[in-house]
């Protein structure tokens, strides 16, 4: 547990660089995944003012886990973010990025587009040396809302997902990575901050774990950086059941 989303963001900043070095010692290569939404911003910024010299760059590949259907230089775009904040103060290689094609007319053409150059990188399924994943308050991870059809999907590994939810102000359809894409990876690390979370993470870390849609990412190595905020409902109950705690 961190402080605050500064304390959690440099510490997701080391664990970056620690699973970017070991993945290039082991395999010559780093593929990592990035979330949208708010949270990692502050891990982007916190790479970037390292600067390029702080991390194996120039063998690192960037994908992403989800993407919004619209322009990537919308203000929404989860591409549009990283680029601003990680992509271009860094200056990385181009042919490094790898966005998904949210401007597409068509998301599920979008979609089976980058399955394919996905699994072409990184196999079937690809196997990402680390997913940085969020969470909605709703337990949503990526844009795996609660009851949306991708929840059930166990063969695709993209797929475009209509979602209803007050988090996507009503409707929205989404690219986003499948749960089977999410738990091949060698490294999961959730980034949660806020006390807005707090209810969610607690239900989502004691069960049942069949509830939520981010307790659908399993793995070998899968790790909740939270904050104190986000961490008090499950200090709380830890507390009433042990006041020792
Ligand atoms: C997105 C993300 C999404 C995000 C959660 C948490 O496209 O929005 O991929 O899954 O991680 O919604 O968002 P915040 O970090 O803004 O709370």
């Amino acid at each position: 547990m961190f402080d605050d989303l500064d304390a959690l963001s440099r510490a997701a900043a080391d664990e970056v660089v620690q699973i970017a070095r070991a993945a290039i010692a082991a395999r010559g290569a780093c593929a990592i995944a990035l979330s949208g939404g708010s949270t990692p911003t502050r891990l982007f910024d916190v790479l970037a003012q390292r600067g390029r010299s702080a991390a194996p760059w120039d063998h690192i590949d960037l994908w992403w886990v989800d993407e919004r259907t619209v322009a990537p230089d919308h203000p929404d775009s989860n591409y549009g973010t990283a680029r601003a904040h990680l992509v271009d103060p860094l200056a990385l290689a181009p042919g490094r990025v790898h966005r998904m094609a949210g401007e597409h007319t068509d998301p599920d053409v979008a979609a089976r587009a980058y399955e394919d150059e996905l699994t072409a990188a990184l196999g079937a399924p690809p196997v990402f040396d680390l997913v940085l994943l969020g969470m909605g308050a709703d337990g949503h991870t990526a844009s795996l809302f609660p009851g949306s059809p991708a929840l059930a999907e166990r063969t695709r590994f993209v797929v475009a997902n209509p979602v209803v939810s007050p988090l996507v102000r009503g409707t929205a359809t989404r690219i986003t990575l499948t749960a089977s894409a999410l738990s091949a990876a060698r490294h999961v690390r959730f980034l949660v901050a806020g006390a807005d979370k707090a209810q969610t993470l607690a239900a989502v870390r004691a069960g049942p774990r069949d509830r939520y849609p981010a307790q659908l990412v399993e793995g070998p190595d899968v790790v909740w950086l939270v904050d104190r905020a986000a961490a008090a409902a499950a200090a709380a109950a830890a507390h009433r059941e042990d006041p020792r705690s």
